[in-house]
C-alpha cells in the first residue's frame, strides 16, 4: 500500500513547482503614439480559475516599469500608460506572474518583449561642421581621401537612419565644377577622373565643398544636414628615392633607420612590401627601417615598395620603389670542392698531364677582391735533393698537373692546396683543399725467373710420366694482380712433347713435368728453355733475359738385372765324390742376354768351385767332414760382365748322399807309360795343361794334388815339377802290377779340375822294361814265349799266393793291435 501522504505529495508537485517557461510574447508599440492612454497592448493568457491571485509585473532591467506598464486585473490585458521614445529605450523585457497572497507563484512567469517601433523623429548630424583635408597631387581618382561621418538617432537598419551623402556645391567651380565625387552611402570623398586630370595640370585650390547628408535613403523626403569641407591641394612629396647601400653584417642597434618617405595628403597609412621578403619595415611617419643584419650571400639586393593608403587600404597612388643594395664584406672563405674519391693517375704519365682542378668557390661578391682566389700547393712539399716536384699547380686556375718527378705505382699522395681570397693579399681568408691521388699500376714489368740456370736434373730412364722434374719460380714487379699473371711455355728443347708445364694462375711457380717415357738411346740429355710472359700486354720495353730459364735433364741409363733360369738351385752329391766332381750348371734365363760372370759368395768350407764363364759348379776338393743327409747352402752371385754393379745372387743347396762305390765318370786321360814294381825311382810326368789352357793367361802356376781316394793317397805320391807339370811316383815299395787310373786334382787360380792318370805298374827287368804285359797290351806273343809266360805265371801265382797268405797272417797279427785300414784293402782284393 502506498502511504496516503506520499500520494498527496505526488499530486501537489506540479503545483508547487513553476510551470515550464512559457513562450515569449512579442508586442510592438509605435514610438511617440499620439492616441489615448492607457493603451491596451495584448491580452495575457491568465488562467481564469486562479483569478483570486495577484498579477505581478516586473522588468528585466533597472527600469522601473511599474508606472509605465500595467496589467488590467479584470481583463488580463497588458497596457502602457504613456508614449514611448525608441531613442530612449527601444525594447522592454517584462515578466508577468500570478502569485498567491503567501507569495506562492500560481502561474507564470510569462516573458513579454515590448518593442518600440521607430518613427523618423531624428535628424542626421555630421560629425564635424567643417572638415579640413589636404589633397596631394597625384592622388588617383576614385580613391577616397576623406570619409564624411554622419549619425542618425533613429533605429539602425531602417530607412529612418539610412543616410545619403551628396555634394551640394563646389567652390570654386574651376577648372571643372565636378572635381570631386562623393560616394552617397559611405560618404567617401574622392577626386573624380576629371578632377584628377585638372589637379595635375596646375596647382589649384583650395576648394570649399558644401556637403549634405539626408536620411530615408533614396526617397526624396527625409531629414537632412549640411557641412563644409575645405580641401587644400598640396604638392606631392611622393618622389622616387635613391638606392640605399647597406653593409652586410652591420653592427648597429636595430631597427635601423635607412630611409624616409612622405605622402603629403591627409589620412595616410604606409605599407611596405619587400621583394624578396626581407627584414624591412615602415612606421606611421614613413620612416623605413631595417630590422636586423643583412647577409649579402643570402640576398644581395632587395626592392622595397612603400604604399600610401587610405583608411580602407586603397593606394592613393603608385607605390614608391626603394632599392636596397647589400654591400659585400669579405666574410666568406673560399670553399673547397667536396672531397671526392681518389683520382687515379697511371704511372709513367708524362709531366704536364692534367691531374685535377681544385676550383674553390668564394661566396663573396663576384669580381671583387673578396672573391679573388689564388692557390698555393702545400703538400707534397718540395723535397730536398730532388729535381722538380711530383705536382705543379697553376696558382690562378687551381689546375694541378704532373711535375717532373716520376710517380710510382701504388703511391697514395695527399694533395693539399691552400686557396686564399683577396688575391692572396694579407688578411685574406683561406681554406685548405685536399684530394688524394692514387698512382695506378701499368704493366711495365715483364715477369722474370728468379734463377735462369737450374742445376742439371738427373732422371733414370724408367722415370714414370707425371714425375715432377723441377719447379721454377718467376716474379713480376708490377702491383696489379692482373699484370702479375704469367704464361709459361717450353720454347726450345722439347720437340716431341716429352715434358710439360703446369702452374696455378697467379702463383708464379711453374712445375716442369715429365709427360712421356725417357730413352737414353734416343736422347741422353735434354736442354729445355722455359719462357715466361706476362698475360696482359706489356707497356714499355719488352722482356729481358730473365724471361727464360734453362733446365738440363740428364737421362740415366737403366740396364736390366741379370736373370737366371731358376729362382734357386739344388744338387746332390755323394760324400765321397772326388775333387772336381761336376754338380750342375747355373745359366741365364735368356741365353742371348748379356754375358755373365759367376762367383761363390760364402763357400766357407771351400768345398765347391764355379766356372766363372760357364757357370759349371764342381767339387773343389774331397768333401771332408760332410755327412750324408746334410745340406750345404752357398750363395752364387751372377754379375753383368760389362756392368759389374748389376748383379743378382741365388742360393745353391747341396744335398750330401751316402758314399757311392762307382768311380767317377771317365774324364780326360793322359797317355800311359809304365812304372815298375818293386819301386824304382821312375815316375810319370803329369801335365796340367788341359782344355782350359787357352783360357788362362798361361803364366799362373798349376797346383796338383791326389784325388780324395785314401788307397790312392796311400799308394801314390805327386810332386810338382814346375809351373805346369808334376811328377807321379809310387809311394809304396810294392804295388800290385796292374793298370791304375790315378785321380789328380789340378787347380789353377779359382779353377780346379780332375785328371785320371792311367799308369801301368809291372815287374821290370834290369833295364826297367816290363817283364809281363798285362791286360790288352799290344803285340802278339810267340808259342814258346806263351808257354814260358804260362809257366812263369803259374809260378808267379804260387809265389804270390804264398806271399799273400804270409802277408795276411802278418796283417791279422797287426789287426789285433790296429783294426781298420786293412778292411777296404781286403775288400779290394
Ligand atoms: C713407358 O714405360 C712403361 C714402363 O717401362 C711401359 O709400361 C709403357 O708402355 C711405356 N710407354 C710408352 C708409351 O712407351
Ligand atoms: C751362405 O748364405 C746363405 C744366405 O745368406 C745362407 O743361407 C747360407 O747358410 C750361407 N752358407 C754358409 C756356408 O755360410
Ligand atoms: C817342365 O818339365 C817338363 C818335363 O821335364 C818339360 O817337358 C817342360 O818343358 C818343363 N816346363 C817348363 C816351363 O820348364
Amino acid at each position: 500500500m502506498v502511504p496516503a501522504w506520499l500520494w498527496l505529495l505526488c499530486l501537489s508537485v506540479p503545483q508547487a513547482l513553476p510551470k515550464a517557461q512559457a513562450a515569449e510574447l512579442h508586442v510592438e508599440v509605435p514610438e511617440n503614439y499620439g492616441g489615448n492612454f492607457p493603451l491596451y497592448l495584448t491580452k495575457l493568457p491568465l488562467p481564469r480559475e486562479k483569478a483570486e491571485g495577484q498579477v505581478v509585473l516586473s522588468g528585466n532591467s533597472n527600469t522601473a516599469v511599474g508606472d509605465l506598464f500595467a496589467v488590467d486585473p479584470d481583463s488580463g490585458f497588458l497596457l502602457v500608460t504613456r508614449a514611448l521614445d525608441r531613442e530612449e529605450q527601444a525594447e522592454y523585457q517584462l515578466q508577468v506572474t500570478l502569485e498567491a497572497e503567501d507569495g506562492q507563484v500560481l502561474w507564470g512567469p510569462q516573458p513579454v518583449r515590448v518593442h518600440v517601433r521607430d518613427e523618423n523623429d531624428q535628424v542626421p548630424h555630421f560629425s564635424q561642421a567643417v572638415y579640413r583635408v589636404q589633397l596631394s597631387q597625384g592622388t588617383r581618382p576614385g580613391v577616397p581621401f576623406l570619409f564624411l561621418e554622419a549619425s542618425d538617432g533613429d533605429e539602425p537598419g531602417t530607412a529612418n537612419s539610412d543616410l545619403r551623402f551628396r555634394i551640394l556645391n563646389q567652390a570654386p567651380a574651376q577648372p571643372f565644377p565636378d572635381m570631386f565625387q562623393l560616394e552617397p552611402r559611405l560618404g567617401a570623398l574622392a577626386l573624380s577622373p576629371k578632377g584628377s586630370t585638372g589637379l595635375d595640370q596646375a596647382l589649384e585650390g583650395p576648394y570649399q565643398l558644401l556637403v549634405q547628408v539626408k536620411d530615408m535613403g533614396d526617397q526624396a523626403s527625409g531629414h537632412q544636414a549640411t557641412a563644409t569641407v575645405d580641401v587644400s591641394i598640396v604638392e606631392s612629396t611622393w618622389v622616387p628615392q635613391d638606392p640605399v647601400h647597406l653593409a652586410e653584417n652591420l653592427k648597429v642597434p636595430y631597427p635601423h633607420h635607412i630611409s624616409q618617405v612622405h605622402w603629403s595628403g591627409g589620412d595616410v597609412h604606409y605599407h611596405l612590401e619587400s621583394q624578396p621578403p626581407g627584414p624591412f619595415d615602415v612606421d606611421a611617419e614613413g620612416k623605413v627601417y631595417v630590422t636586423r643584419e643583412l647577409d649579402r650571400e643570402a640576398q644581395a639586393e632587395y626592392l622595397l615598395q612603400v604604399r600610401a593608403q587610405n583608411a580602407r587600404g586603397e593606394d592613393y597612388t603608385e607605390p614608391l620603389e626603394l632599392q636596397v643594395v647589400v654591400m659585400d664584406e669579405n666574410d666568406n672563405a673560399p670553399l673547397c670542392p667536396p672531397r671526392g674519391p681518389p683520382i687515379s693517375m697511371p704511372e709513367l704519365s708524362p709531366p704536364g698531364t692534367k691531374v685535377t682542378r681544385l676550383l674553390a668557390e668564394d661566396m663573396d661578391a663576384p669580381g671583387s677582391p673578396n672573391s679573388h682566389v689564388v692557390y698555393r700547393l702545400l703538400s707534397p712539399e718540395l723535397e730536398e735533393g730532388t729535381e722538380g716536384r711530383a705536382f705543379e699547380l697553376d696558382s690562378t686556375s687551381g689546375s694541378v698537373m704532373l711535375g717532373a718527378l716520376p710517380l710510382h705505382a701504388g703511391q697514395h699522395i695527399l694533395l693539399q692546396v691552400l686557396a686564399v681570397d683577396l688575391g692572396g693579399a694579407e688578411g685574406g681568408l683561406s681554406s685548405t683543399c685536399e684530394v688524394t691521388v692514387t698512382v695506378t699500376d701499368v704493366n711495365d714489368h715483364a715477369p722474370e725467373f728468379t734463377t735462369s740456370q737450374i742445376e742439371p736434373v738427373s732422371l733414370p730412364e724408367d722415370t714414370e710420366p707425371g714425375t715432377l722434374v723441377a719447379t721454377l719460380t718467376a716474379t713480376d714487379a708490377d702491383l696489379e694482380p692482373a699484370f702479375r699473371l704469367m704464361d709459361f711455355a717450353i720454347e726450345a728443347g722439347d720437340t716431341d712433347g716429352t715434358f710439360g708445364l703446369d702452374w696455378e694462375p697467379g702463383s708464379g711457380h711453374v712445375q716442369l713435368q715429365l709427360l712421356k717415357n725417357l730413352s737414353y738411346e734416343a736422347a741422353p740429355s735434354h736442354e729445355l728453355v722455359v719462357v715466361v710472359r706476362s698475360v696482359a700486354p706489356l707497356v714499355g720495353p719488352g722482356a729481358g733475359p730473365g724471361a727464360t730459364a734453362t733446365v738440363t735433364v740428364l737421362v740415366e741409363r737403366v740396364l736390366p738385372l741379370p736373370k737366371l733360369d731358376q729362382e734357386s738351385y739344388e744338387a746332390s752329391v755323394p760324400v765321397n765324390s772326388p775333387a772336381g766332381s761336376f754338380l750342375l750348371t747355373i745359366q741365364p734365363s735368356d741365353p742371348t742376354s748379356r754375358p755373365l760372370r759367376f762367383s761363390l759368395v760364402n763357400d766357407s768350407e771351400g768345398w765347391l768351385c764355379i766356372r766363372e764363364v760357364s757357370g759349371e759348379v764342381l767339387t773343389a776338393r774331397r768333401l771332408q767332414g760332410a755327412r750324408p743327409g746334410d745340406t750345404y747352402t752357398v750363395l752364387v752371385e751372377a754379375q753383368d760382365a760389362g756392368e759389374p754393379t748389376l748383379s743378382t745372387s741365388v742360393t745353391l743347396v747341396i744335398h750330401f748322399l751316402k758314399a757311392s762305390s762307382a768311380p767317377a765318370p771317365t774324364l780326360a786321360l793322359v797317355p800311359t807309360p809304365h812304372l815298375c814294381t818293386p819301386r824304382n825311382n821312375h815316375g810319370v810326368i803329369v801335365s796340367g795343361l788341359g782344355e782350359d789352357a787357352d783360357l788362362g793367361d798361361g803364366h799362373s802356376p798349376y797346383s796338383f794334388a791326389l784325388g780324395p781316394n785314401p788307397t790312392m793317397q796311400r799308394d801314390w805320391r805327386i810332386q810338382a815339377l814346375n809351373g805346369s807339370h808334376a811328377y807321379l811316383t809310387l809311394a809304396l815299395h810294392w804295388v800290385e802290377p796292374s793298370e791304375y787310373s790315378v785321380p789328380v786334382i789340378v787347380s789353377r787360380n779359382t779353377q780346379m779340375w780332375q785328371l785320371l792318370v792311367r799308369v801301368i805298374v809291372c815287374r821290370c827287368n834290369k833295364e826297367g822294361q816290363c817283364l809281363l804285359k798285362v791286360g790288352r797290351m799290344k803285340g802278339m806273343p810267340t808259342k814258346l814265349s806263351a808257354v814260358g809266360i804260362l809257366v812263369g805265371t803259374l809260378l808267379a801265382i804260387g809265389i804270390f799266393l804264398i806271399l799273400i797268405f804270409t802277408h795276411l797272417t802278418l796283417a791279422r797279427k797287426k789287426d789285433l793291435d790296429q783294426p781298420g785300414d786293412s778292411v777296404p784293402l781286403k775288400a779290394a782284393v
